[in-house]
């Protein structure tokens, strides 16, 4: 305990303040003392003849002089004393640059262009947040190394739920190269729009770009529509103005084209596509639709023209094609699905799609070009040379890995920036979910479970934007911001360099420069009340901190913070002696303004005594699995019957449980090596509960999407029978439970701490 409140202290208000606050979190910075003072007059020498650095000089210097009327001349040839320096080549892997800062100037040195794009937002972070009306700033010295962890570092934007337009499109793209955001994918087309021009088919834009009225809560059952019309796309000189804008600051855009599912919209303009006649009108209401294209030749010509209109206007490597979240119905009552299937010897619909898939991706390939897909293109096998994006988990991902195939993570647990992010009671209408600041930040992209040779196909990971519920781009930034700041460290910053207490130190600066320039986003929480504390000690020492410049307000009551609530300015003791002590608290910004509430528990508890043991053990656990008619939660295992028993290592789910409608029971003892407070943390889709002989440790029952519960147990060293029980309804699937300590990072519960009963 005495390490952690050491940590948490020293981003307390009361510290020193480091000059430092880049985000992402450099490779290695080194502070060297003094700084260097930039003014006026300062020159900017770049190599000679090359006019792209020129033009990356021009991005960056072009916004400072208008802000401060300063000159900043720019010169070619041999670095000076007293300059900004910036050359590109040298040796060294790609996207990667050293920054010095000194007394006597700055020298940006890049392996290739971009490098030296990323060391100007790393200076640029390195200055006040807004222009100085002073002849002069100092800029921290340092010497600083950088580059990526990942190639891939993703942002996503569906527009066909609600239409975003250019000018905001560019702002987007503007923020993600700023944070060394390199790929932005462009969810072009939905069930509710097709949001691109596609000459050689006008109705896409004459038709399937518009809906009637847009569903407005989120039960559509009876449908609310609000009546009004609503519609939008971009043309092409549009797109192009945007790929280049992009290109400009090293950002490819992904597009993507939505087949055979979320297509409605396409066949409202041309029902010919559907397996059945229609008429189809563009989506009004969310969800998923039974409609999807029909794997028939007219189909694919369809396509194969619009990929190819797609192919001319975005020149990167990769064109998504979608592939997740489509019914086969149509397909299995289709004479013409089915006919293919005979003509193909396709066993099922899952080896249709995957034909389907594989076919669209044969074309891309003959031009150059490769696919990327979500995860149900698993389903059926994999096309060669795919790259699956993991969205229902990391399974997906895991499974591409392994069969040798690219992958990007994208999972709904941790990097859907449509989730909530804070109390659902308190926050905007959103779809669902919780993925707050901290849990983007704790993402990590590789599996465990890969080997050494797999984990390289883990290109990198992307968040998710999907906007059923944000109508405008106010509610589009309040979900983006800061959230993508954590997640520019989870894919640029070394995974040991990551610690989420020093990134909330840095947050300020980046929330201020949101400010400066319009651009919404949510206050984040108090740091220090994640989550409910146990202790043995008859008190708890806390340690707060504001991610954002502001005074923290708390009470102990449970009550709400206000304006008149006691202001946090050092660690404090809660004494636990006479009862559970419940903390709230919130940070009111400069101007008043009261951020988010956030509460926590502290409670003193007794080490649970171990059970005695006398039966001989094995390591492992004992899992068995339930077939159940209908799910609701993990009680209906209690009404089950179990039809298979086997052992386990860890609690994870078995490749031979069916797809939906079952339960699992997992049993055995946790042999804890020494007294303490324990943490676990339970991730499932659906339901689960963790317990150790007679208490819940952790509830996370019900119907969901993958996502995670955290809690502690006080336990004495020795055996603790342990139970998990685990419901799958249907759809994504999602089981692994984690363990933690003081000063010990989440792992999984493996076959060294469990243990069953030889039967
Ligand atoms: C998805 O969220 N349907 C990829």
């Amino acid at each position: 305990m005495f390490l952690v409140a050491v940590t948490l202290a020293a981003c307390a208000p009361s510290s020193p303040a480091s000059p430092f606050n880049v985000i992402p979190r450099p490779r290695t910075l080194t502070p060297l003392g003094g700084s260097f003072e930039l003014g006026s007059e300062t020159p900017i020498i770049v190599d000679e003849g090359d006019a792209e650095l020129s033009r990356l000089v021009e991005l960056w210097a072009g916004p400072l002089r208008s802000a401060t009327s300063w000159s900043l001349p720019v010169a070619t040839g041999p670095c000076g004393p007293d300059a900004i320096c910036l050359t590109v080549g040298g040796t060294g892997p790609a996207e990667h640059y050293g920054l010095t800062v000194d007394r006597a100037g700055v020298r940006v040195a890049g392996t290739d262009h971009a490098g030296v794009f990323y060391g100007l937002q790393t200076l640029s972070q390195m200055l006040p947040v807004r222009a100085p009306n002073t002849a002069a700033v100092r800029i921290p010295a340092a010497v600083i190394e950088d580059g990526p962890r990942f190639s891939y570092r993703g942002m996503h934007l569906d527009v066909g739920r609600h239409f975003f337009g250019p000018e905001f499109v560019k702002r987007y793209i503007d923020q993600l190269a700023r944070y060394k955001m390199n790929r932005f994918h462009w969810h072009l087309t939905e069930d509710q729009g097709w949001r691109i021009e596609i000459e050689r088919y006008p109705r896409l834009t004459e038709v399937a770009a518009w809906r009637a009225e847009t569903q407005v809560e989120k039960n559509s059952d009876p449908f609310v529509g609000d009546g009004e019309p609503y519609g939008g796309f971009y043309t092409k000189d549009e797109i192009r103005e945007i790929v280049a804008y992009a290109a400009e600051r090293y950002v490819t855009i992904i597009p993507e084209i939505e087949m055979p599912g979320h297509s409605m919209a396409a066949l409202a303009a041309y029902p010919e596509l559907a397996c059945t006649e229609g008429p189809f009108d563009v989506g009004t209401r969310w969800g998923v639709y039974e409609d999807v294209y029909c794997p028939t030749e007219e189909t694919f010509e369809f396509l194969e023209n619009v990929l190819t209109e797609v192919m001319d206007l975005f020149p990167g490597e990769y064109v998504h094609i979608g592939g997740d979240e489509a019914p086969k119905e149509r397909w299995e009552q289709s004479p013409g699905a089915q006919e293919v299937m005979e003509r193909e010897g396709l066993a099922d619909t899952d080896e249709l799609q995957s034909w389907f898939i594989r076919r669209v991706a044969r074309f891309l390939n003959e031009h150059g070009r490769r696919l990327i897909g979500w995860d149900e293109i698993l389903e059926g096998g994999l096309a060669p040379d795919a790259t699956v994006m993991s969205w229902r988990g990391t399974q997906g991902g895991i499974d591409a890995a392994r069969e040798g195939h690219d992958v990007i993570m994208t999972p709904n647990s941790h990097l859907y920036f449509d989730h909530y992010q804070g109390d659902p009671e308190a926050e905007p209408l959103a779809i669902g979910g919780f993925s707050p600041l901290e849990q983007v930040y704790s993402f990590e992209p590789v599996p465990p479970e890969l080997r050494q040779d797999e984990r390289q196909h883990v290109l990198g990971a992307q968040a998710n934007v999907w906007t059923e519920y944000l109508r405008t781009e106010d509610q589009v930034e309040y979900m983006v911001f800061p959230r993508l700041f954590a997640l520019s460290e989870v894919v640029w910053s070394p995974a040991a360099e990551r610690s989420f207490t020093d990134f909330a130190r840095r947050l300020p600066w980046h929330l201020d420069r949101l400010t400066a320039e319009g651009i919404r986003y949510r206050t984040p929480d108090v740091i220090g009340l994640e989550r409910d504390r146990l202790t043995t000690d008859d008190h708890y020492r806390l340690a707060l901190s504001a991610p954002v410049r502001g005074t923290i307000r708390l009470t102990r009551d449970g009550s709400e913070p206000t304006a008149d609530s006691p202001a946090y300015d050092k660690p404090i003791e809660l004494d636990l002696e006479n009862g559970p002590v419940t903390v709230t608290a919130r940070v009111f910004l400069p101007d008043g303004r009261p951020g988010p509430s956030r509460s926590a528990r502290f409670e003193q508890v007794g080490l649970r005594p171990p059970a005695l043991v006398s039966a001989a053990l094995e390591p492992g656990l004992r899992v068995e699995l339930f077939e159940l008619r209908r799910v609701r939660g993990v009680s209906d295992l209690d009404r089950g019957e179990v039809v298979r028993r086997e052992e386990t290592e860890s609690v994870e789910l078995p490749s031979w449980t069916p797809e939906e409608n079952f339960g699992l029971r997992f049993r055995g003892y946790l042999l804890v090596p020494e007294d303490g407070v324990y943490t676990f943390r339970l991730t499932s889709d659906d339901g689960a509960v963790l317990r150790f002989a007679n208490i819940t440790v952790l509830d996370h029952d019900g119907l969901h999407g993958a996502s995670a519960r955290v809690g502690d147990v006080a336990l004495s060293a020795g055996f603790h029978p342990m139970e998990v029980r685990y419901v799958q309804a249907g759809g994504a699937t999602a089981l692994r439970l984690e363990w933690s300590a003081d000063g010990i990072d989440f792992q999984p519960v493996d076959a060294s701490q469990v243990s069953r009963v030889i039967r």
